[in-house]
């Protein structure tokens, strides 16, 4: 922050008493007082002349003072307002090309001055008693009110909506995705907390356009209403689905020897499924995690000799499974295994094709200490379980050949085409680390899906990926997707409670101001938060805000100690500060925000809470 003085500059405080309204009054009652006195006495016109002319001179600073009084009551602040889906198609209407954020003013020096003046001077004495959360005189600094809007194209990329619990982060959220989906743009709705309300908006919008069939949701708690989504659809190699859920317990980073023994083992039975042609699932990698990989092997190896060895490969390998099985201790599993294995080796160099890297990673699985990869595995197992069996399990791991089950299977891929509208709850209020391995292994679907749009493909639907809570459910693999989103054709909107969760879901500080400094715009609701704070403010431009100092002095000495000197002095200061305050971002009142939008230009903002009943209107 520098600082530097000067009296060059004009400078009024906004909060002087309206020495106006005294002028004013005295000329215009002196006035009315000689008007009179000229009445009863006849005086002659010349008289009233002068009269006017008083009348006049008190007249000429009504303006000011108006304009005094105007901003006064406007520092009041407003209410709470409700909105309707007339309203927010009304308001889509007008501009066509860009997101309604709600109604404000542009945020620059006047407004930053005006501000910092009010909180010079305690805005708590100097305005009634607010029973509102918030400072509500931060909307009345504006002098006109009018529609903000966010143009799409500076949407595409990401938005980074942050605020404390209960600042109105969904209630926006709601608005959001409400505009999303009336432009028919397939939406992607990730809400760790199951907000209720938010559910009913993005399914009652649907039907409100007339297409009820567009929404679809994937949520434990209304498992019979759910769609099924299977989170291994979409992976560009083995290696990332083995990561995708690996990552699930290397949330916690004392894992990270374990989770590389595990996506190692991970990799491996996917590779071995692969080359059989099957696709890798969450129960198959249960059934080789929890039993082991003996079963695959054999499978694998069976198939491959299939492929590359001559005929006679079957009665080798009985002659050598009887001999093994003949050892005390085998189990006829693995006698097989072994007896193939020894096959597999004996005949690399004489059989063509007989070498396999799939093959090897499965031996060297096979023949790993089994006590410890049990203790490597372990953290997995539960994490597998919980996702496989009960409801859940049915949804993420959905059976194709089950006629009992009616419920659609669905994947990202299919409700992008079709420009549908998913709702996907993860219920972490009932079972955090569930839901953070539901929404963790969703968002890497996704993300490789988005990479297969942006390598391949090219971007032909609009995606919006609104991620509510994004500390709960965001990993590893769901930097690519921020990361790659945007040739995609997503525009990810993520909201968070502090910067300290984000980054600690994503790893590390750097790594998350590395994200969001890619965010295109960054909104502000109420940050109670030092940090956030500092860091949103660090992101908005820099402005000067003026102050006046004001020092007097008197001195004598003591041999003519009554002669006096003194001294007054008034002097301008300008201080370069941040366009917002860190400590004005504690005061915002629910459902008001900054939004720094648009490469650097800051609005104060208000958004009204949608309400999904016809003919609702805005009351305060
Ligand atoms: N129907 C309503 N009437 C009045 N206030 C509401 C209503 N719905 C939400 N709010 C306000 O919105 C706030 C919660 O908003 P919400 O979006 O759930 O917060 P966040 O997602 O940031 O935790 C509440 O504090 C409440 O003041
Ligand atoms: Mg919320």
């Amino acid at each position: 922050m520098s600082v530097s003085t000067s009296t060059d500059y004009e400078y009024q405080d906004p909060f002087r008493p309206i020495y106006e309204v005294y002028s004013i009054v005295g000329w215009l009652s002196g006035a009315v007082g000689l008007a009179l006195a000229g009445a009863w006495h006849g005086a002659p016109g010349s008289y009233y002349a002068a009269v006017g002319a008083a009348a006049v001179w008190g007249l000429r600073d009504v303006p000011e003072a108006m304009r005094l009084m105007a901003q006064r009551k406007r520092l009041a602040g407003r209410s709470l307002t409700f909105g309707s889906l007339s309203d927010i198609k009304a308001k889509m209407a007008q501009r066509p090309d860009a997101i309604w954020l709600g109604v404000g003013f542009r945020w620059g020096q006047a407004e930053a001055q005006l501000a910092s003046e009010i909180k010079r001077r305690s805005p708590q004495r100097m305005i009634a008693d607010d029973p509102r959360k918030g400072q509500p005189w931060l909307h009345g600094i504006g002098a006109v009110e009018e529609d903000v809007y966010l143009p799409i194209d500076h949407a595409r990329g990401h938005t980074l909506i942050v605020g404390t619990t209960g600042s109105g982060k969904t209630r926006l959220l709601e608005n959001l995705i409400a505009q999303a989906i009336l432009r028919n743009e397939a939406c992607i709705i990730i809400d760790p907390k199951g907000d209720k309300e938010l559910l009913a908006t993005a399914r009652a919008v649907c039907a409100a356009q007339g297409r009820p069939d567009r929404f679809a949701m994937v949520h434990k708690a209304f498992a019979q209403q759910s769609i099924r989504l299977d989170p291994m659809k979409n992976f560009a190699s083995s290696a990332q689905l083995a990561t995708r859920v690996a990552t699930l317990v290397a949330r916690d980073k004392s894992l990270d020897a374990f989770s590389g023994f595990c996506q190692k083992t991970l990799k491996v039975i996917a590779d071995g499924l692969l080359m059989m042609g099957k696709k890798p699932s969450l129960r198959a990698f249960l059934q080789y995690v929890e039993g082991g990989v003996d079963g695959l092997l054999i499978r694998t190896l069976a198939y491959h000799f299939s492929l590359v060895a001559p005929p006679q490969w079957q009665s080798t390998t009985t002659d050598a499974r009887r001999s093994i099985a003949a050892k005390p201790g085998v189990t006829p599993d693995q006698a097989t295994a072994k007896a193939y294995v020894a096959y597999y080796r004996e005949s690399q160099d004489t059989v063509q094709g007989m070498k396999s890297a799939v093959i090897d990673g499965l031996i060297g699985q096979f023949e790993h200490d089994r006590t410890h990869a049990a203790k490597l595995l372990v953290s997995l197992i539960p994490i597998l379980h919980m996702l496989t069996t009960g409801d859940l399990g049915e949804l993420l791991s959905p059976i194709e050949s089950d006629p009992t089950d009616q419920r659609d299977i669905l994947d990202f891929r299919r409700i992008i085409e079709n420009r549908r509208v998913l709702y996907i709850g993860l219920d972490s209020l009932s079972d955090p680390m569930v839901g953070t391995a539901m929404g963790s292994l969703l968002l890497a679907d996704l993300a490789s899906l988005a990479g297969d749009i942006y390598n391949y493909e090219g971007a032909s639907v609009p995606i919006a990926c609104f991620i509510d809570e994004a500390a709960e459910c965001i990993s590893d693999p769901t930097i690519a997707l921020l990361n790659k989103g945007r040739g995609a054709g997503f525009s990810l909107t993520i909201l968070t409670q502090t910067f300290a969760d984000f980054a600690a879901a994503v790893g590390s500080e750097p790594k998350a101001r590395m994200i969001l400094g890619n965010a295109n715009n960054l909104i502000c609701q109420r940050i109670k938060d030092g940090d956030t704070q500092r860091y949103v403010a660090e992101n908005v431009p820099e402005t000067v805000i003026r102050s006046v100092a004001r020092s007097q002095g008197a001195s004598n000495n003591s041999i003519s100690p009554i002669a006096f000197t003194g001294s007054v002095s008034e002097s301008l200061k300008e201080e370069t500060c941040p366009l917002i305050d860190p400590a004005t971002l504690g005061c915002l009142p629910d459902l008001e925000f900054f939004a720094n939008i648009s490469g650097g230009h800051v609005y104060k903002v208000a958004t009204p809470i949608l309400r999904m009943e016809p003919n609702c209107g805005t009351q305060a």
